[in-house]
């Protein structure tokens, strides 16, 4: 059987940097640690004023077709996964194809483009419709370009301001791929939920503590579907378990109840029961609140053993290194995490191929998704020629004002023009609108 999987992956950072502690926890009255520990974030990503989703999405795009010598003709498909949309009809995906006709010889004239929608686990599920169209024999032979982009931004003084971030992650899905195959086996936790929503606007509303909640609520049920279909997760099974990161923190949440769950009736569960006793089960309790807090007590008590703490400095916590500096990306935020895992896991001298990821993906409304991928024998040379680092590095890193103005200036409902803080260099731009107030764009040499 052919194998089908994410070939290449590129990133493409916002050009600019909000330093969390040092510049938004003291505006704000705040401890730098409720950032740095508590949310688990040293900074968020920001567009310029020349970038948007499709300049972050294109630059992506662009990057990764460069480097793998691909041509427009390659690709039959693009879509393109966003929550930040700014067109009810025409998808991001014709303007970002618009903008890769202007550095590519040829076009996309037969490649199908679309633009998917579910919150933050839209990312997972274009790559999943590429993968079905491969695996229908629908694609003649060519791959997919699936872009996650958003510009996750709130309103100012919501909660979930801290949590911000803009950001692209490009992907090409193709057979016998370079770096991961994806398996058909999947779970899902899915229920209609009102934890964050952007009915007709911008900036979201979000009920932030009920969206943790249903995270990991939604998250369980994934996992349980996906064990009818894999059988039960152990926790050798897995090298690593990139999950959607709106913030560290959440996933730190997470992963201390699925190392519950994953434990349960191993020899782990029976290790562990000399120093903090066997997980409580329901019917050794007379009432659900006696059984909620002494489940409490015993994930208060599982968070400091050596297992848990050694399985998630091993297996969670290289996921978050890209997260932590970046905040928020939405649709790519799961992305980013696998993106992030096999960085930390090149850096380390960590031999992958063939081992396994345990993906996690979440979108609010709500959705959860659990599926497995293997890593390929070549997935070290598409790492390494991600430049992450130096884009992370070079962001312009805003003053508080700075930050006020180009808020603002991303506000569709102000009026502002802003200075841009950097110079734009190969890449795309923002350029204007057009006569139907479509956006234009321009590559910059
Ligand atoms: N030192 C260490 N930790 C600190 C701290 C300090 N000085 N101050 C606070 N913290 C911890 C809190 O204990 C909390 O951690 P916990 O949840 O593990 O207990 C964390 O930092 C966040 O603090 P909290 O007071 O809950 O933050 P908040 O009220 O500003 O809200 C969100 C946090 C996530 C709810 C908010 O940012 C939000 O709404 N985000 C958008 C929605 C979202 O991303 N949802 C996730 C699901 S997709």
């Amino acid at each position: 059987m052919t194998a089908v999987g994410i070939d290449a992956v590129e990133i493409w950072t916002g050009n600019l940097k909000l330093d969390l502690p040092g510049t938004f926890a003291p505006e704000k009255g705040e401890d730098p640690e409720k950032y740095t520990k508590g949310l688990g974030l040293n900074a968020s990503s920001f567009p310029d004023s020349y970038e948007d989703i499709v300049t972050m999405a294109a630059n992506a795009a662009y990057r990764l077709m460069d480097r793998k010598g691909l041509e427009p003709d390659d690709i039959g498909r693009i879509d393109v996964a966003t929550e930040s949309a700014f067109d009810n009809s025409k998808p991001v995906s014709t303007y970002v194809a618009g903008c890769l006709e202007q550095v590519f010889e040829g076009d996309f004239h037969h490649a199908n483009k679309g633009e998917r929608k579910f919150a933050c686990i839209a990312g997972t599920q274009s790559l999943d419709d590429a993968y079905n169209w491969i695996k229908a024999g629908r694609n003649r032979g060519r791959g997919a370009l699936v872009i996650a982009t958003d510009t996750a931004l709130y309103a100012r003084g919501d909660a979930g301001e801290a949590t911000q971030g803009a950001g692209a992650v490009a992907m090409y899905i193709d057979e016998e791929p370079n770096l991961v195959e994806l398996s058909a086996d999947q779970g899902y936790g899915s229920a209609d939920e009102t934890d964050f929503l952007k009915p007709n606007q911008q900036f979201p509303s979000v009920d932030g503590k009920r969206s943790v909640q249903v995270y990991l609520a939604r998250m369980r049920e994934a996992l349980e579907d996906y064990e009818s279909v894999a059988g039960a997760v152990h926790p050798d099974d897995f090298a690593y378990a990139p999950f959607h990161t709106p913030f560290p923190g959440m996933v730190r949440r997470a992963a201390l109840l699925a190392y519950r769950h994953v434990i349960r009736n191993t020899s782990i569960e029976d290790d562990l029961a000399a120093d903090i006793g066997r997980q409580p089960r329901p019917e050794g309790f007379d009432s659900d609140e006696a059984y909620r807090d002494a489940l409490r007590d015993y994930m208060d008590s599982l968070k400091e053993t050596d297992q848990y703490r050694e399985w998630y400095a091993e297996t969670i916590e290289p996921t978050l290194s890209i997260s932590r500096e970046v905040g928020n990306w939405y649709t790519g935020s799961v992305h980013l995490a696998r993106a992030s895992t096999l960085k930390e896991a090149l850096e380390s001298g960590k031999e992958m191929a063939g081992s396994r990821l345990l993906v996690g993906s979440y979108g609010s409304g709500a959705q959860a998704e659990i599926h497995a991928e293997t890593v390929r024998d070549s997935w070290a040379e598409e790492i390494e020629a991600l430049n992450v680092d130096e884009q992370l590095e070079e962001r312009y890193d805003m003053s508080w004002e700075d930050y006020e103005e180009i808020h603002d200036a991303h506000n569709h409902e102000m009026d502002v023009d802003v200075e841009e803080f950097t110079t734009p260099e190969q890449e795309f731009v923002f350029d204007g609108w057009g006569r139907m107030g479509e956006r234009k764009y321009r590559f910059v040499e």
